[in-house]
């Protein structure tokens, strides 16, 4: 790992789209993780109106930009501009990560299932593998990290959802892996569960899903994909409800990032000093 820059070599170009993308901390995270390497990266926040995403796309590259992060509401729009897909982009609909292959052809991978992977089972020690996971939720922030998740195997996998029919959806469209069922938070009285994600966007409105105070098998972690200069609503109302550990989801923004690094500069960079900076400095 070097600490030095080459200013011979001109910068890199990378970039995050999204509407809105201000709040992003993407930039601060991938700087962090060049230092590292003493690679000089120029990485951009591109605010992209609705419906302008190709169009952004291609400036970008025009401009001789090398890689994308994209964001919300544009992870469907990628994953359909794409030219060429990762099997866990094609599997979650959605893509977050571009990169350009040599005859500028756009590849499309998504790297926030094995970022929430890679945050439970190595930064929190919480082993996958044979354990009961309940998703809650059935929008893209689901079924974007529900494949490498399940590729984790899981003893069982339950997918909850406010409006039961999207959660099923889910389950039809993950069914080659046996062990995922979808249903509606009244389904989950009587079942406890090691893993519990809270994958829908009720912290935004301060709101928590109406799922049983039962859920927490004893010890079991509450991990918010959400995240925020505070606790988010969930991981207060784990905490009162029997959750031994609680986590929200700048574990998983690092690591998706980290994983989006290593697609572009082949490079794994180290994500724990990254993570306490971030909470250090206040994520919101
Ligand atoms: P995203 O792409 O961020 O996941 P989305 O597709 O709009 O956004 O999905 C939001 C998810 O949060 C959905 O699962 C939604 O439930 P419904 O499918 O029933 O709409 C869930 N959600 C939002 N507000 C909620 C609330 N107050 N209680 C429970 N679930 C909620």
């Amino acid at each position: 790992m070097g600490d030095l820059f080459d200013f011979d070599q001109p910068a890199s170009l990378y970039a995050v789209m999204g509407n809105p993308v201000a709040h992003s901390h993407s930039p601060q995270i991938h700087q962090m993780f060049a230092a590292q390497f003493g690679l000089r990266v120029e990485y951009q926040k591109i605010q992209v109106d609705l419906g302008g995403l190709p169009q952004a796309v291609a400036n970008f590259r025009a401009a001789g930009g090398r890689g994308l992060n994209i964001t919300l509401p544009f992870k469907l729009d990628a994953f359909r501009l794409a030219d060429k897909l990762r099997p866990r982009a094609q599997l979650a609909e959605a893509v977050n990560t571009i990169s350009f292959a040599d005859d500028d052809r756009i590849i499309g991978d998504n790297t926030d299932g094995a970022g929430i992977c890679r945050d439970i089972i190595f930064n929190l020690e919480r082993p996958i593998a044979g354990r009961r996971v309940l998703l809650l939720g059935a929008g893209g922030a689901v079924r974007g990290v529900l494949g490498p998740i399940l590729e984790a195997h899981p003893e069982l996998l339950v997918i909850a959802n406010r409006t039961v029919d999207r959660a099923v959806e889910l389950e039809r469209h993950f069914s080659s892996f046996r062990s995922v069922a979808g249903c509606g938070f009244g389904d989950l009285k009587d079942q406890q569960f090691d893993i519990v994600i809270n994958g829908t966007s009720a912290s935004v409105t301060g709101d928590i899903p109406s799922i049983p105070h039962t859920v927490f098998a004893p010890g079991g972690l509450a991990y918010d994909m959400m995240y925020g200069d505070r606790p988010t609503v969930f991981i207060e109302w784990a905490v009162r409800h029997g959750a031994g550990r609680t986590a929200d989801g700048i574990g998983m923004l690092v690591e998706q990032a980290a994983e989006s690094f290593s697609i572009w500069h082949d490079r794994s960079p180290q994500t724990g000093k990254v993570i306490a900076a971030l909470r250090g400095a206040g994520s919101a």
